[in-house]
């Protein structure tokens, strides 16, 4: 896209004015009376942008256009006589009197021109690619070429909408690379509903963005990562709009819309002299609009891709037999209204449907639900969280959903409306959740379970949990499960077979083990996991064999992973959980050794910011367990940090904390490895069946996080999000840990045969749930 510098010719003195004015090719304005020739420029006063006159791939045309002057690709983000080219080199471009900006050639022939008319005008290009006319003493623009985009999207720029006018601003692709003429895919910002970007090809919808929801849009959920970026959305009566802005100002990005039918961010990266893709979309096949058709679900993991939202059926069921979903689905059993039976059905982690029919009202969750109920013609409700304390709202649907698809992870909870035939089959009740969440959960009966199971056969038998049995399973001869079955004599067994469905079924995480579906007849308390074939790590890291499998990079994915996994509870998730029972045999393995953690069995949801609680019932692992918890029963997500600390050390060391391996000192592991950190021989903790070279700066790294994460006082730990910064951070910049009093203490206390506590009752890695706390 270099475009040919046209020959230098002289500047030409407009004869009119009474002071002759020559243009200087190094200024940033143009006011009457000068002229910009071919081979002349304007270049914005900090260098960013440049103005002039190019020539775009093999193409044989002149256009007059605004480039990055910085980069070393020519690379054009506006052009201004898009649709009528310049046949050759003599174009100019003047500024009349009145304010009418015109581009012309020697003949005299028009090529575009602004039609604007004010007093006194200038016309700039400012820093962030503006080219914009101003009336003397005026504050706004005249014109201003942002409102004529062509296909490029830049920091500064909006996305927007006038409500008053309907007026949008357009991005419209190029013909190709070589000809800038309007082409055929545009995106903008559709004000109708809750407004979303909208990508159309022709005059074909082929994507959308989503609505806006806790700072990213809802078809985009990976833009939650986006650390380079900052993103603004703005909804009012007047207008709404969509910006950004790169976080460092050095990193040149762009929104694009491609001849080729893609919208995508792209990055510049000068030393390969590149624009790498940073997103792209549509990404997918279910991203194209309406894939599935109305009430189907496109979900990417999934053969195939399309399938009916529980209560509808195919409409016409032959197109879908040949993988055509685009007729989409239809309702088994109409919804009553009247009665109040109806129910809801929870869709997690959704793209939310098309957004351009419903209403937006500031709700809270049981009124919104409330308000759905009420309207017979409400197919569905999603609440839309806000970042920043911002109030939360409500969003209706009202007749078909359309374009609806399902992520792994970041998508929105879609609450859909079914007659409560519909809804029984898979519903779950418990008294807190009964009135609001029906699971979309696959029930399965015990005889399926039995036969998975070999009639739950000691072969099949995994292991031993807290709460019952762990068996491997193989679903109707095919798919392998993990099959929990909970204790009958369990007493408090319902509680924690509820909290771990409700929980489990919506928190879905790459490094959270994926509960399947689950079981409940009779006593029956059954819960169906995906099969993890490398089981847990503790099988490998306290096995000198095993162990050697486990080089440090692997460790290093692993302390990774459980800290993401952590996170995701701590933080990301809709509640804060706390696990309570983190150890190495509850972070499993899958083929790859990435880590999962499992047993949400002990888990609590705090609703809001409640944070910390007391129990009365201990459980957890000693060993795992934070002085003030196995001390008081006082728990909070710093009790699950000192858990990490604890593992972090394990999977360095390989070692257990329970195990007492200094025969002088009688130290624990914690002891031990803050004794090893504090004399500078943290490098003499690393597990013997390592193999060399271990990176030392790394393994120092975790060890002092290690020990950070285990500190005595929960004031003292980091927390999760903070821990996941210093793993990714610089180890000079880690504060220093304090030494563990309360492990040396313990240790003593347990000298004494017995202690009224029941400590000395701690076995390595035992699960105690039947211990009262204060
Ligand atoms: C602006 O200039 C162009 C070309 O010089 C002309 O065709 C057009 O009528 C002018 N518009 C106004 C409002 O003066
Ligand atoms: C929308 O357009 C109207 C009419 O041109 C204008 O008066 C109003 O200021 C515009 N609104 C915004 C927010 O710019
Ligand atoms: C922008 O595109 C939309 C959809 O193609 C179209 O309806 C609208 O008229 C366009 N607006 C402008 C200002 O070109
Ligand atoms: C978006 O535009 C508004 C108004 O001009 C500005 O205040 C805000 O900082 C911009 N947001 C970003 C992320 O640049
Ligand atoms: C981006 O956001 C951060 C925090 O929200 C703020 O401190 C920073 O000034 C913003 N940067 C830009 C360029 O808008
Ligand atoms: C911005 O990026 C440049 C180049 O990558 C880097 O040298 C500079 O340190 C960064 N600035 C900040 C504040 O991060
Ligand atoms: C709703 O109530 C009406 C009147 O009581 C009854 O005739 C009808 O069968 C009920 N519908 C359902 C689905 O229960
Ligand atoms: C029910 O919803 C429809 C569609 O959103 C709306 O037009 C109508 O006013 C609502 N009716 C009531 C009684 O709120
Ligand atoms: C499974 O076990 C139950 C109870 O022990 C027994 O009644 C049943 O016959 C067994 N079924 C099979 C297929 O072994």
């Amino acid at each position: 896209m270099v475009g040919k510098q046209a020959r230098q010719k002289p500047l030409v003195f407009v004869a009119l004015l009474p002071t002759f004015i020559a243009l200087s090719a190094a200024g940033d304005t143009l006011v009457p009376g000068q002229r910009l020739e071919d081979g002349n420029s304007l270049v914005s006063s900090d260098g960013s942008f440049k103005l002039g006159f190019f020539t775009p791939g093999k193409s044989k045309f002149r256009y007059l256009g605004i480039w990055y002057n910085q980069i070393s690709l020519q690379t054009v983000v506006w052009v201004a006589n898009r649709d009528r080219p310049l046949p050759d080199n003599t174009g100019v471009l003047s500024i009349s009197i009145d304010g009418n900006l015109s581009l012309s050639d020697s003949k005299g022939m028009v090529y575009w021109s602004t039609s604007t008319r004010l007093a006194g005008p200038v016309a700039k290009l400012r820093d962030d690619a503006n080219f914009a006319v101003q009336g003397a003493g005026e504050d706004g623009y005249a014109w201003q070429s942002f409102d004529n985009p062509t296909d490029a999207f830049l920091p500064g720029m909006k996305l927007w909408v006038n409500r008053s006018t309907g007026f949008t601003r357009n991005f419209t692709s190029w013909k190709s690379d070589d000809d800038p003429g309007t082409g055929d895919c545009t995106f903008f910002l559709d004000s109708n509903g809750d407004p979303q970007i909208i990508f159309v090809h022709g005059s074909d919808r082929v994507w959308r963005s989503g609505p806006w929801v806790g700072g990213r849009f809802s078809g985009i959920p990976e833009m939650r990562s986006y650390v380079e970026f900052n993103f603004s959305f703005v909804s009012n009566a007047d207008e709404a709009y969509y910006n950004f802005s790169t976080r460092n100002k050095s990193l040149v990005s762009r929104m694009v819309a491609k001849p080729e039918g893609l919208i995508q961010r792209l990055v510049w990266e000068e030393a390969k002299r590149n624009w790498n893709v940073y997103w792209s979309g549509p990404r997918d096949r279910c991203d194209n609009f309406g894939f599935c058709g109305i009430f189907g679900v496109c979900d990417a993991n999934k053969f195939p891709l399309c399938s009916c939202l529980q209560g509808f059926e195919p409409k016409s069921p032959e197109s879908w037999q040949l993988r055509d979903g685009r007729d989409g689905c239809r309702r088994r059993t109409a919804v009553d209204c009247q009665n109040g039976t109806d129910g809801f059905l929870l869709l997690a982690n959704s793209k939310l449907p098309d957004t351009s029919g419903v209403m937006v009202n500031e709700m809270a969750t049981e009124e919104c639900r409330e308000a759905c109920l009420r309207n017979c013609s409400c197919t569905a409700y999603a609440m839309k969280e806000m970042m920043n304390g911002g109030r939360s709202s409500c969003i209706l649907w009202s007749g078909v959903l359309a374009d609806l698809r399902v992520y792994d992870d970041g998508g929105q909870d879609l609450f859909v409306r079914l007659a409560r035939a519909d809804i029984v089959k898979s519903q779950i009740w418990n008294e807190e959740m009964a009135k609001s969440v029906e699971l979309d959960l696959p029930m399965f009966d015990v005889t399926a379970i039995a036969a998975a199971t070999n009639n739950f056969s000691t072969n099949n038998l995994l292991g031993e949990g807290g709460f019952g049995p762990v068996y491997k399973g193989r679903l109707e001869g095919k798919q392998e499960v993990a099959v929990k079955r909970l204790a009958k004599s369990s007493s408090q067994g319902v509680e924690q077979f509820m909290n771990e469905v409700r929980l489990i079924a919506k928190l879905q995480h790459r490094n959270l083990v994926r509960l399947l579906g689950c079981c409940i007849e009779g006593e029956e308390r059954i819960l169906v996991y995906e099969y993890m074939p490398n089981r847990g790590l503790d099988s490998f890291l306290f096995d000198k064999t095993k162990g050697a499998l486990l080089d440090w990079a692997t460790r290093w994915r692993i302390i990774m992973g459980v800290a993401r996994g952590l996170l995701y509870l701590h933080q990301d998730s809709r509640f804060r959980i706390i696990h309570r029972d983190l150890k190495a045999g509850n972070v499993l393995l899958d083929d790859d050794m990435n880590p999962k953690i499992s047993d949400f069995g002990m888990a609590r949801i705090f609703p809001g910011d409640e944070t910390e609680g007391i129990t009365r019932r201990v459980v957890g692992t000693y060993g795992y367990m934070s002085p003030e918890y196995a001390m008081d029963g006082s728990f909070s997500v710093k009790s699950d940090v000192f858990s990490f600390g604890v593992l972090v050390l394990e999977i360095i060391s390989g070692r257990r904390n329970r195990g007492i391996f200094h025969p002088v000192r009688k130290l624990n592991l914690l002891g031990y490895a803050w004794n090893l950190w504090k004399e500078g021989k943290g490098l003499e903790l690393v597990d013997s069946s390592l193999g060399y070279p271990i990176p030392m700066v790394e393994v120092l790294k975790c060890t002092q996080i290690g020990l950070l994460c285990a500190q005595d006082q929960p004031e003292d730990r980091p927390d999760m999000a903070s821990v996941v910064l210093m793993l990714g951070g610089d180890r000079a910049a880690l504060p220093h840990p304090k030494k563990p009093e309360f492990v040396a203490a313990r240790e003593r206390a347990e000298g004494s045969s017995t202690s009224s506590r029941g400590l000395t009752r701690a076995f390595n890695d035992v699960t105690i749930s039947d211990i009262d706390g204060r």
